[in-house]
Order: C-alpha cells, then structure tokens, then sequence
C-alpha cells in the first residue's frame, strides 16, 4: 500500500501530541498534556436554547447548504468585534472556516509549492507545522523570548531568506505562553515591511487574559501584509470546529476556491447555532469567567512551581492563554523526566516536537486550563518529586 501515497503525506509525521495523549488518557494519570479548554465552562444549556429557538423559527434553512464565505451575519459579527478592537476589517474580509487550523491549512494549499520556505517561531505550533508539512514547507525559524520574537535573529534570516509566510502566535502563544510586547512588534513589523514575506497573526487565545495590557495587532502595524487567523473554540466550544481568516481581497479570492473545492462550506448549523448564541448572550460576561477560572488554575500551579520544583528549574509566567512553559537544566532532558513522571501517574508535553530546527530538549509544556485547582497542585507535586530524584543525585 505505502507505494501509493502521495509524497505530500508521506513526509508528514503523526502528530507527537497525539501519540502522547494516548498514554495519558488513563484516568489515574494526571495530564497536563493536552491542550483542551475546560469543559466545565463550556455554555451548554444556553447553546441548547440556541438550537432550539433556531430549529423552532427556521427549521428548514438551517438544514441546507449554504455560502463559502459562511454565514454573513456571523461575519458581521466578527467584523463588529475587530471594530470594537479598533480594527477596521470589512466583512468581505472574512471567511469562516473549519476552525482556525482549516486557515492554516488553505493558506498553505493557496501560497505553497514544494520547498517553499516558511518562517515559524521557535518554539511554535505544532499543528502550523503539521499544516505547511503537507505541502513539503521548507522550514526557518526565529527564537521567542519573554518580550517576542528575537529581533536580530529576524534580521539576519530576512537578509538571505524567502520566505512567502511567517507564522506568528503573539498572545499567548502555544507552546510558551510568551506574549510579544507592542516594541516587539513593532520591531517585527519594521523588519518585514521590507519584505514581501505575508505575516499570518493567529490569535485563538488573546480574549483569554488574565493580566497585561491588550496588545496592538500585527493587522494595525503591518496592513497590507497582515492575515488574521480567529477560532471560537476557545471561548465557546471547539466542537463546532468554527474559526475564520481575514485576509485581503486578491488572497481571499483564492481562499474560497480552495475551501470550495476542500468543504464547499463549514457547518452551516452549527454557524447559525452559534450566531444566535452570541446574540442571545453577553460572549464578554461569558469571556470574564473563563479568564476568572483560567487566572486561578494559572495561579495554583505557579505557586505549586514555586513550592515543589527545585530552584534551578525555570517556567515563563504567562499573562493570559492555557499553557505554561517550563525549562529544566539542560543535562535533564524532558523526555527522561516524561518516563519518570508517568510512572508517577503525571503526563506533561516535552518541548522538543516543538522546534523545527534548533533542539529543546530540556523544555516542556503544561496545560492547566483542564485540570482542577486541586489536581493541579498534587500533579505539580508528583513532578516536583520526580525532578527532585533527577536533579539531586
Ligand atoms: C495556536 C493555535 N492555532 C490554532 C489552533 C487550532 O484551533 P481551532 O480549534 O480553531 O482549529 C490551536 C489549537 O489548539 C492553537 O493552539
């Protein structure tokens, strides 16, 4: 059988995180590996309510096929909240996708042939690299730091490189939770201005803030060359797979043939489920609790870090989002501590998967918005051990 792959999917490995959650689904086993929202806050009786009244006044049309484009009202809506932001992004602007890892995808179907150079933060997203794998992406990357992207590095990658896209998470990012400062970006933007390198800004985490001051988007600093990625699936649900991508005109073209060509549409039912729960209810009130839960579990396991972790273990301390970013001594690598820890049943992401060309070996990743205060501070503690034992001998 493997004589009839594609080279584009032969080259693409499973996704680690994948293979990790399988080892971490054994209910004893405390995971801060996923990347889950918490199911908790997720508004099911309002999105109920929200199905019922739509089946009830409009039965018919929400079964039927729909635009590419996605439902305008929906993007109305979007483009109201960018305005409220201070962008001013026109509905022809937005496409609705098949949540926002769909954008990534249809950007690379649009925008890559094969060895295409895309720039990508180091640490980045795994499923960005996944998406451009597909259509055998050369990658380049540019480390992130506490304030952002590591400018002179940007500079001097700029000089000799390419690259047709650079990949940004600048709130929250995952996996770090490093957030670029408006300097940062500022720089960042300055630094691509001279080039014609597209800037996708993709941002499924920014409402979720905890402290911090909002930061200017990449869209306001850099225009012409900015794409806008955005996902409900981390303030609403991410089951309705519903994210979009703002893109200018001549690029959004290409856009919609891809996506019709790949899904016709996205889920016409679940756009108008959710476009009546977000008329119905205050998404900002509903926004505030999540960030009021989110804060707290962040809170617990930093003072757990802080109470547990030997003192040359080091995390960055994130001002909003679901992850923390951990570094250990560089003689300990992650993946050692990841078979000591789930004997002690406590999972974690290390951090390697996460570099395309540099090694973070001795890095990882945890999760603390899906799992409770309580759990969170003995999981903590069962890895403060299990690093004690490592470290101390
Ligand atoms: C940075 C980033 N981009 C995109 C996605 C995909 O989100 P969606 O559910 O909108 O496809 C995720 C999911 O975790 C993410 O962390």
């Amino acid at each position: 059988m493997n004589e009839l792959f594609s080279n584009r999917i032969s080259g693409v490995p499973p996704s680690f995180i994948r293979e990790i959650l399988k080892v971490a689904v054994d209910p004893s086993i405390i995971s801060f590996a996923g990347g889950l929202p918490n199911r908790d806050l997720f508004p099911v009786d309002a999105l109920q309510k929200a199905t019922n009244d739509i089946f009830i006044e409009d039965g018919k049309d929400i079964l039927q096929y729909s635009s590419t484009e996605g439902y305008l009202p929906l993007r109305e809506m979007i483009a109201a909240d960018y305005k409220r932001k201070g962008l001013e992004i026109s509905v022809d602007e937005i496409l609705i996708t098949n949540g926002s890892q769909q954008g990534l995808d249809l950007l690379g179907k649009v925008l890559l042939n094969e060895g295409d150079e895309v720039l990508i933060e180091e640490p980045g997203y795994l499923g960005a690299i996944q998406a451009f794998e597909v259509y055998s992406a050369k990658f380049n990357s540019v480390p992130v730091h506490q304030d952002g992207m590591d400018i002179d590095v940007l500079q001097q990658t700029l000089k000799t490189s390419n690259a047709k896209l650079m990949y940004t998470v600048p709130n929250f990012q995952n996996p770090s939770g490093i957030s670029y400062t408006n300097e940062n970006r500022q720089a960042v933007a300055q630094c691509l201005s001279k080039t014609k390198t597209l800037l996708i800004e993709d941002n499924p985490y920014g409402d979720l803030r905890f402290s911090g001051e909002e930061k200017q988007s990449f869209k306001a600093l850099l225009p012409e060359q900015t794409i806008l990625l955005g996902s409900f699936s981390k303030t609403v649900v991410p089951s309705f797979r519903l994210g979009w991508i703002v893109a200018p005109k001549a690029l959004m073209e290409k856009l919609v043939i891809a996506k019709q060509a790949g899904d016709l549409h996205s889920n016409y039912f679940c756009q108008r489920v959710l476009h009546r729960f977000l008329q119905d209810n205050d998404l900002k009130a509903h926004i505030e609790k999540i960030i009021a839960v989110y804060g707290k579990q962040k809170a617990v396991m930093e003072k757990a870090i802080e109470r547990y972790f030997p003192k040359q273990v080091t995390y960055l301390n994130p001002e909003g989002g679901m992850f923390l970013w951990v570094t250990l001594p560089e003689k300990l690598s992650a993946t050692t501590l990841f078979d000591k820890a789930i004997e002690q049943k406590v999972a974690f992401v290390p951090g390697d998967p996460f570099y395309v060309k540099k090694r973070g070996l001795n890095t990882l990743r945890l999760n603390f918005s899906s799992v409770d205060p309580d759990i969170i501070e003995e999981g903590i503690k069962r890895l403060g051990t299990v690093l004690h034992q490592l470290l101390d001998n």
